[in-house]
């Protein structure tokens, strides 16, 4: 990949400490040399129990009975569990209380979790597990297994969300009626599987006095100890739950490892001995839930450039059958349909389905990429009704500076960078003389036909739940010299401790390799929030910083006394040294030595909030991000119009990451959040069966996400130079999710070449994902 290093060479020069520059993820050795442990890994304690569960063969039914007892007979079975054992309430949902950790009197889906059989080999409880449906009595009952036809029933998970935002109230539908275009469309958009490379695990050992420690891979330990605690009636500081790193995340540990600690803490609890829980692949996709899948109609009316007057839309979201995270996704929807543009006139309306599937949860965009899609879908529309290049209605539409700023939620675009990187991403990738080239090499192809396409991307950073952005860190200096941190936030290979750790050693000084982060734990930091919404560097790193600031602070201080009282705050860190006000250099390890002789306290905590957010649930107005990330792609593809195949040639992404802690992880986390995208747009196709409600797509061996060999053969990825005009984390800005929504060009390149298909008459009906059968589809239709 031919990412530019002019970029991280700048950084370098620019930067005297840690921070700013292109180091290597601190497990990446460990990484490629299979040394780095997961809970899988982690040595098993003698005694160890394995747990497997016994799954709904129903989509929806009402239990009647599970025969335990012929279960707990079979060989090999050491117990089974069920809903009735749960000592506390049986619920792990993270904010409505609709989620039953084993099904009680209803299932609501295929593949939910009904019991769990405990054995001392793994193999025979899953055995035992996999032959569930002979042990269990349903009736079964009605299944509603999609998003449109819960709609039509009004079955939803929660109340529908509205947010309108007017020039005058009813203005929206009148600059739809007066408007001199308008337009209506409809547009269906897949979920995605997280397909993390480890799967949910968790881990639990009983420890005295009925506390237990639950090893779980989690992006959210706090949470799985609230959870636990409540579940087995435990005070939460008879909970420890510990995550050194996950094998991958991406939203789908953020809520849903729920389920599977309170197993296995349940059965520990139980039994007093150490049991695991680790889901097989199959089973993981049969239980957990994913990116929710959107269903949308709009209606708009705009002028004869393009700018949209007024637009009404409704976005139907498959929640699946518990509330989960889908509240907070639908508001991240409605918050992100704007994307980069200015809507004067705006009415959006939110319905979070409930069907009878898996519940769907957190997804890298966390809803963003849903609602922002959806205006992308229409501004091609315009264009194509206008006969006119998609960017320029684009551009016509963007927000402005100081003038057409505002939100639809009430929050100004103060800092537009949309419009610039914009201009500079057209120059850096040639779009203008490729719009031709590929219109010339489009004239002359019959079958296949060649697509262009530039999207922007706006996000919006923070949890859009405001008492979730804080976060706390501890530092220890111990008396060698070396440094240890722990943090609230997890590990996923997101590069997150790197980037702490930077922090840390950056502001005492110091070298990277003088700074270790450990597992996080329940047990250091208190309260923490899930590592989530892109925000873990941006809440942990000043979390860490104030920690390790305070510690400089200290020994600066320890180290002016003993000069005689020299000013403090002139004594600077760096290169390993302490150096005074005159430049005489002190080893850092030779002062905190003496610091420790001298009974200063070498160790802090630290704490952040991020300031200035407020957000009224009721009305969805206020100011819920502290700042917006920003980016803009142009792919190009090519499709074959008689198999509906198609390749992505090139992809020129520029990315806005304000000033990078780490160029290198930064541009890891663009191409991977890139790639990730591009699959759920274009490949990774969900299939339920329409009369079982089974899910078909069960496995990589029907579930196809990218490979290596889906990235481009020309992949350019930029960072954008630039700072964040908050005040952020040493000026950086969250990278996680934003890029995600970068792949938006790659599937509206392929609307593109099949628009070429039909001469750019009609505007592709194109679903996504946009399979060849989808893609096959749709040309048939432009090509009437
Ligand atoms: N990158 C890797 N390698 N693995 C992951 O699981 N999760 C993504 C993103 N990047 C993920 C990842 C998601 S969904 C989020 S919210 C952020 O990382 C979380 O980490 P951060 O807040 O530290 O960026
Ligand atoms: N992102 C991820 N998780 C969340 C959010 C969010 O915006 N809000 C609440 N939980
Ligand atoms: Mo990411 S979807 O906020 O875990």
């Amino acid at each position: 990949m031919n990412s530019s290093t002019d970029a991280f060479i700048r950084q370098l020069a620019a930067t005297a400490g840690e921070v700013g520059k292109a180091l290597p993820h601190e497990s990446a050795a460990l990484h490629v040399a299979g040394e780095a442990s997961y809970i899988d890994d982690l040595p098993e304690l003698a005694g160890t129990l394995h747990a497997a569960l016994g799954l709904s063969p129903l989509a929806h039914g009402r239990l009647l009975g599970i025969d335990l007892e012929a279960l707990r007979a079979l060989p090999g079975v050491v117990a089974v569990f069920s809903a009735a054992d749960i000592p506390g309430p049986n619920d792990c949902g993270p904010i409505v209380h609709d989620d039953p950790i084993l099904a009680e009197g209803e299932v609501h889906y295929l593949g939910q979790p009904v019991f769990a059989v405990i054995a001392a080999d793994r193999d025979v409880a899953r055995r035992v597990a996999a032959r569930a449906k002979e042990f269990l009595r349903i009736e079964p009952l009605p299944a509603v297994l999609t998003a449109r036809e819960a709609h039509a029933q009004g079955r939803y998970v929660l109340p529908p969300a509205h947010l309108t935002r007017e020039q005058s109230p009813g203005a929206t539908r009148a600059a739809i009626v007066s408007a001199p275009h308008r337009l209506q469309g409809s547009l269906s958009v897949g979920g995605q599987e997280q397909f993390y490379l480890e799967g949910q695990i968790s881990y639990a050992v009983p420890l005295e006095g009925g506390a237990l420690r639950v090893h779980c891979s989690t992006q959210h330990p706090s949470e799985m100890q609230h959870a636990v605690a409540h579940a087995l009636l435990l005070p939460a500081n008879a909970v420890q739950v510990e995550c050194r790193r996950m094998g991958g995340g991406f939203g789908g540990k953020e809520s849903q490892s729920a389920l599977f600690a309170c197993v296995a803490a349940l059965a520990a609890s139980k039994l007093r001995r150490p049991v695991k829980l680790r889901a097989d692949r199959d089973d993981d996709f049969m239980i957990t839930g994913r990116r929710h899948g959107f269903e949308y109609d709009w209606e708009l009316g705009f002028d004869d450039a393009g700018r949209i007057l007024g637009v009404e839309i409704d976005l139907i979201s498959n929640a699946g059958f518990s509330a989960d995270l889908s509240g907070p996704v639908m508001t991240r929807a409605l918050c992100h349909f704007d994307n980069a543009y200015w809507l004067p006139n705006v009415s959006m309306h939110g319905y979070s389905a409930r069907t009878n599937t898996q519940s769907n949860t957190a997804f890298r965009g966390f809803g963003g990429p849903q609602g922002a899609i959806a205006i992308e879908c229409i501004l091609e529309a315009v264009a194509r009704a206008l006969g006119k290049d998609p960017l320029e209605v684009r551009r016509a539409n963007f927000y402005g500076v100081g003038e057409r700023d505002l939100t639809p939620y009430g929050q100004r675009v103060e800092d537009n960078i949309a419009a610039p990187m914009v201009d500079e991403l057209v120059a850096q990738s040639g779009y203008a003389a490729r719009r031709g080239e590929i219109a010339a090499w489009n004239a002359q192809s019959p079958v296949l036909k060649r697509g262009l396409a530039l999207s922007p991307v706006k996000f919006g950073i923070s949890f859009n739940v405001k008492h979730f952005n804080q976060a706390g860190a501890l530092v220890h200096i111990y008396t060698d010299g070396s440094v240890l941190v722990n943090h609230g936030g997890t590990e996923m290979g997101q590069g997150l401790n790197t980037k702490v750790a930077q922090v840390v050693a950056h502001e005492l000084g110091l070298p990277l390799a003088r700074v270790r982060c450990t597992a996080t734990d329940t047990t250091k930091v208190a309260n923490t929030s899930a590592t989530a919404a892109s925000t873990g560097a941006d809440l942990n790193g000043k979390a860490a910083q104030d920690a390790a600031r305070q510690l400089r602070e200290r020994l600066a201080a320890f180290v002016a006394q003993r000069a005689g009282g020299i000013d403090a705050a002139a004594i600077r860190f760096a290169d390993s040294q302490v150096l005074l006000p005159d430049g005489t250099p002190l080893p850092f390890d030779t002062v905190v030595a003496d610091a420790y002789a001298e009974r200063v306290q070498l160790w802090s905590d630290g704490f952040y909030a991020t300031p200035g957010l407020h957000w009224n649930r009721e009305t969805l107005q206020g100011k819920p991000f502290h700042y917006f990330a920003y980016g803009a792609a142009v792919s190009e593809v090519v499709v074959d119009t008689l198999s509906g195949e198609y390749r992505l040639l090139r992809a020129d992404l520029l990315h806005d990451v304000g000033r990078s802690l780490n160029p290198a992880i930064d541009i890891g986390q663009v191409e991977g959040a890139f790639i990730q995208g591009m699959g759920w747009l274009t490949m990774e196709e969900l299939v339920w069966h329409p009369q079982s409600g089974a899910l078909l797509t069960h496995a990589p061996s029907t579930y196809k996400i990218p490979t290596a060999n889906d990235a481009p053969p020309i992949f350019n990825t930029r960072l954008f130079e630039g700072e964040n005009p908050a005040d952020s984390i040493h000026r950086s800005k969250a990278v996680g999710e934003p890029p995600l929504l970068l792949a938006f060009s790659v599937w509206l390149a392929i609307r593109d070449a099949i628009s070429a298909a039909g001469d750019h008459r009609v505007d592709p009906p194109l679903r996504a994902p946009a399979t060849p059968e989808a893609v096959l589809d749709a040309i048939e239709v432009v090509m009437r």
